[in-house]
């Protein structure tokens, strides 16, 4: 399995402590059945700034550190980026850190409780400068929770969702997870990941949350997000399908009219 997100870089953000930490996150991933990490700290959030080359030194130093520990499991570079003004500008500089190195796919990280405004444009801006946004825990942002159409817009724009093992499997609530759950039911979803701060509580629970996408929605949804996975680090287009507008209120009846009209 291939983690897109975590905070398994040591003393950079609220993720891993120290090294001894992130070598037990790597661990833990390992015992989960992940061979691929892809290191995301945060950047530009309002508190955090990690630049890319010190987080591409960082997963240079990580490397070697597992190696040494003879553990079968590679990690990558990645950043999740909160919206800032200069976000694409310092995406054509080559400023960012995209999945991989890629040049392709990159987060693209709202604040918890609002989508920015002009987010639709800053959607645009970044495929016209060849880049594919990827939204990480939609299901955590309250003004998508409150209004889903804006995570359809989003979507429909072309912006790609990842979605948190555990909101999954209700870690961070009933409302996230039942969300979670609309979000794939609705083709708003393209992929999970952990986004592991630390091992235990927000540890890495990738193959329990597969294994739950796998019996709400069946084999064919988790093949898609475990492909998708492979695809990101390897700067492939990625298929989707055509995404359903949400509505809550209008019953189910509604959603079936959606899905056939
Ligand atoms: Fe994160």
């Amino acid at each position: 399995m291939i983690d897109l997100h975590t905070h398994i870089l040591p003393a950079i953000d609220d993720g891993s402590k120290d090294w001894d930490e992130s070598l037990e996150m790597v661990r833990e991933g390992a015992n989960d059945g992940i061979k691929t990490i892809v290191a995301t700290p945060h950047h530009m959030n309002g508190v955090y700034k990690n630049e890319r080359n010190e987080i591409i030194e960082l997963m240079f130093q990580l490397n070697h550190l597992i190696k040494e520990e003879g553990l079968d499991v590679k990690v990558l570079p990645g950043q999740e980026i909160r919206v800032y003004e200069q976000f694409v500008a310092d995406l054509k500089k080559g400023r960012l850190l995209t999945f991989n190195d890629r040049h392709k796919y990159v987060f693209l990280e709202f604040p918890y409780d609002r989508v920015p405004v002009g987010a639709d444009q800053l959607i645009f801006d970044i495929q016209l400068a060849g880049y594919v946004p990827i939204i990480p825990h939609p299901e955590r942002n309250h003004d998508l929770r409150d209004n889903p159409i804006k995570l359809y817009n989003l979507v429909k724009r072309g912006a790609l969702t990842q979605l948190t093992a555990g909101s999954l499997l209700g870690l961070f609530g009933k409302e996230a997870k039942s969300f979670s759950e609309e979000i794939i039911e609705y083709n708003l979803a393209h992929m999970i990941a952990s986004d592991a701060h630390h091992v235990g509580k927000r540890g890495v629970k990738l193959s329990e949350a597969y294994q739950s996408i796998n019996k709400m929605f069946g084999s064919q949804i988790e093949s898609y997000f475990k492909e998708n996975a492979n695809s990101i680090i390897e700067g492939r287009d990625i298929y989707t399908d055509p995404p359903y507008k949400i509505e809550h209120n209008k019953g189910f009846f509604h959603f079936l009219k959606e899905k056939i009209l």
